[in-house]
Formats: C-alpha cells, sequence, structure tokens
C-alpha cells in the first residue's frame, strides 16, 4: 500500500481499504471503538501508525468470524442481547475476543485491564 508511515491503522482500514467496520470514537485510545486485532492481541488502531504493524496480521469485525458461523462472542451478544446503538460494538466484540482468547475465564481485574 502506499499511505505515510504515520497514518493510523484505524484511517487505512476504513478510508483506504474501506473497511468500516472498525469505528472512530475519541480517537486518543480510550473508548475503544477502534479496537482490532494485532496479531491475535487487541489494540486501539486509532493510535496505531501503519508502520508500527507492516508485515503483522491484523484482524477486524469483519474477519472475526469464518465465514459460516459467528464467533463465539458474536453469538453470545445476540443470545443476551447485548446490541444498543451498535457503534461501539465491534471495538467491544474485539476487546473480549482477544481477552477470551487468552484466557477463557477472566476475573473481574483481568477484565478492567
Ligand atoms: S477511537 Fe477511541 S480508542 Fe480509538
Amino acid at each position: 500500500v502506499n499511505v505515510d508511515a504515520d497514518t493510523p491503522l484505524l484511517w487505512f482500514i476504513r478510508d483506504t481499504l474501506e473497511m468500516t467496520g472498525t469505528k472512530f470514537g475519541c480517537g486518543m485510545g480510550l473508548c475503544g471503538a477502534c479496537t482490532v486485532h494485532l496479531n491475535g492481541q487487541a489494540v486501539r488502531s486509532c493510535i496505531t501508525p501503519v508502520s508500527a504493524v507492516e508485515g503483522q496480521q491484523i484482524t477486524t469485525i469483519e474477519g472475526l468470524s469464518d465465514g459460516e458461523s459467528l464467533h463465539p462472542v458474536q453469538s453470545a451478544w445476540v443470545k443476551h442481547n447485548v446490541p444498543q446503538c451498535g457503534y461501539c460494538q465491534p471495538g467491544q466484540i474485539m476487546s473480549a475476543s482477544a481477552l477470551l482468547a487468552g484466557n477463557s475465564n477472566p476475573s473481574d481485574d483481568d477484565i478492567d485491564v
């Protein structure tokens, strides 16, 4: 791709790739609306420059499911009627799925981190 090295990953995903599932909220790494997975770990794409992710695996909300069935966190979202306005859900789901991938029984403290 041909973008400035300091372009935030969020805007590369949304504007260059035209994948709009990842949302802009605060733009300062605080709200989590922009969360994606970088090699399976949750990162805030609004404060992550594309130069920091070259050659690494990025997963957005569009790629979380296997294409046949929802990711278990997405299924739980539906089962428990989590959706509200929907704007922040991609970031919440990406954060939760990354946490659960590494810790299937997180404590409240684990969740708060
Ligand atoms: S947009 Fe709020 S943390 Fe990235």
